[in-house]
């Protein structure tokens, strides 16, 4: 049994053997959850203004964004902040409403004082994909690394759009988006045709670099996917399972979502 004690408090997980720093962060709300992350996020830009940030997208981040916001209202900068979102989808234009890159201007960076110029998406666009994945790993490189990286996860366990299957090293790349993905994601399109059924993301290998971890998982239907990623094997089958094996991981969870832990 995971140790639960109260909701609300972050704990040690004693239940992880071989782990420096690994924390479950329980919360009553998934808004509770979200803000918990959202501090996190916060204590990272004030402790180092430059701070690269491994930034993702979905609905359970929409509500880490709304608080970053009004952070940023009340004086938190991210003039000097770098970040590096996970994924893209491929074929979309950075224009089309429904592009990663679109949703990251509307939901956060448009409402911040983060310079455009510094905020990283694949573009999934590019004639050359090879390259582009390349590029996108020797731009992390290059900034010396992802201070935080945050993470939702899917109901099959993928984090990015590392779906079951993929490696442990696995690096930036094109990837086909399991049914169950493409499924869940159906509610942000309004016409099927439209809705891509690749991506290109970050590897597994490359979100294990970062140097602190934090995943928010909200909502019943993610309990299962959590429970397997925090206490079953670590296996490709739950791509999220490799997180337990990461020296500086924080899980954070609402009540729904831990529900089977
Ligand atoms: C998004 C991403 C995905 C989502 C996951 C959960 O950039 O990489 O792994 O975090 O699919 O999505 P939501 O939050 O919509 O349930």
């Amino acid at each position: 049994m995971f140790p639960i004690n109260e909701w609300g408090t972050s704990m040690s997980a004693a239940a992880f053997e071989n782990v420096e720093n690994e924390e479950l962060a329980l919360h009553r709300t998934a808004n509770d959850a979200a803000t918990d992350l959202a501090n996190r996020i916060a204590n990272i830009v004030r402790d180092k203004p430059d701070a690269v940030l491994g930034l993702a997208t979905g609905g359970t981040m929409e509500p880490v964004y709304e608080a970053l916001i009004a952070m940023n209202r009340d004086g938190l900068s991210f003039a000097g902040v770098r970040s590096f979102n996970l994924d893209e989808y491929l074929g979309l234009d950075p224009t089309h409403p429904m592009s990663y890159r679109a949703t990251m201007h509307r939901i956060f960076f448009d409402h911040v004082d983060i310079l455009p110029e510094n905020t990283h998406l694949p573009n999934g666009t590019a004639t050359d994909l090879t390259a582009e994945s390349a590029a996108y790993e020797n731009a992390i490189r290059q900034t010396g690394g992802i201070d935080l990286q945050i993470l939702g996860i899917g109901r099959n366990g993928h984090i990015g759009f590392n779906e079951p299957g993929s490696t442990v090293n696995s690096r930036t790349r094109v990837v086909t988006l399991a049914p169950d993905t493409i499924s869940a994601n159906s509610r942000f399109f309004n016409r099927t045709e439209e809705q891509p059924v690749q991506a290109i993301t970050m590897g597994l290998g490359t979100i294990l670099e970062a140097r602190q971890i934090a995943i928010l998982a909200t909502g019943k239907s993610k309990a299962r996917a959590l429970d397997n990623a925090m206490r079953g094997p670590v296996t490709p089958d739950c791509p999220a399972s490799f997180l337990q094996d990461h020296k500086s991981v924080s899980w954070i969870a609402d009540n729904e979502a831990a529900d089977l832990l």
